[in-house]
């Protein structure tokens, strides 16, 4: 009997989700934009190549699906590895600033590593906590990055300015997301690819408060990554989350999400378990862990 209520709750839990599954706002006053995501993806994806072919724009497909990109420049680290670079899109107007994450065949090593320390982040004026990890590479290339964005803004002061990265370039963007907003730039768009959390609910309130504006942390299926470091460890996502369950050129299904109290647990969070580096590196429709490989 005991047995039976429980199946009948589990029932109405799961008729509710599906009920649920209407909420979803993929309406036109979300902002949304797949068609320019896809560009900001296919960016991130160049962001791996050999700096010798994203300087002169060559990088195969990423460079061919995106072919308008002036006045590149590289951020490299202290250890002397790209960490991302800065440019100029004429076609659209756009002035770019792109973080790389670990190259396709570390992931799983370095996901595998992600730890849960955290440190007290400075700009904030309610205690809020990051990762240490992610903030202190963010910290090594965070004069390149402001650098950039004063150059490159004196020379196109009519561009819109795009901030994206995917991995752990995905936390990276969120760092020069807040510290461009505080140093007085205006982010036009951002979107980041398999981010991982960054800090605490109390970053999440702070980024909010400074940066109202709608942006977007894409995640895709099984990948591990927007998992780690946990909730459990006293992590949480920034919004606004852009779930695709799959990308198929007749069912491109994706979800905004509503992570206003908490995050949203019919988008990444629903599945409890998930391991598919692949999913990491395959976003809206570009797998790039292939073309990483020939552009080195
Ligand atoms: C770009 O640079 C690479 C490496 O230096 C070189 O092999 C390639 O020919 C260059 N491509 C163009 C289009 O200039
Ligand atoms: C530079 O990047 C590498 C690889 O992503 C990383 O292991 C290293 O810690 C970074 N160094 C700094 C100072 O950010």
């Amino acid at each position: 009997m005991k047995f039976d209520i429980l199946f009948v709750i589990l029932i109405l839990t799961v008729s509710a989700h599906a009920q649920d599954d209407d909420d979803f706002i993929i309406d036109s006053s979300s902002e949304y934009d797949e068609t320019a995501a896809t560009r900001y993806w296919y960016f991130c994806a160049a962001s791996y190549c050999n700096p010798n072919v994203i300087l002169n724009w060559s990088c195969t497909t990423p460079c061919s699906k995106t072919p308008y990109m002036d006045d590149v420049q590289i951020f490299v680290n202290a250890t002397n590895e790209n960490a991302g670079y800065s440019g100029y899109d004429p076609k659209h107007n756009e002035i770019i600033i792109v973080f790389r994450g670990t190259l396709p065949w570390s992931i799983k090593n370095w996901f595998e590593d992600i730890n849960y320390i955290k440190t007290s982040f400075p700009y904030c004026t309610n205690n809020c906590q990051v990762h240490r990890g992610f903030y202190y590479s963010y910290l090594g290339i965070q004069d390149q990055v402001l650098n950039a964005a004063k150059r490159l803004t004196s020379k196109y002061p009519n561009a819109k300015l795009v901030i994206t990265g995917h991995s752990l370039g995905g936390a990276l963007s969120t760092h020069a997301l807040v510290a461009l907003t505080v140093n007085g730039y205006r982010v036009d768009h951002y979107y980041s690819f398999g981010s991982p959390r960054v800090g605490d609910s109390a970053f999440f309130n702070y980024v909010k408060s400074i940066y109202p504006s709608a942006k977007f942390r894409v995640t895709h299926d099984h990948d591990p990554v927007p998992h780690l470091p946990m909730e459990v460890q006293g992590f949480h996502h920034i919004n606004t989350e852009a779930y695709y369950k799959d990308f198929l050129i007749f069912h491109k299904d994706v979800k905004i999400c509503n992570d206003e109290k908490k995050e949203d647990p019919r988008c990444s969070n629903q599945n409890l378990l998930d391991l598919s580096v692949d999913d990491h590196c395959n976003y809206l429709g570009y797998n790039l862990a292939i073309g990483v490989l020939v552009c080195q």
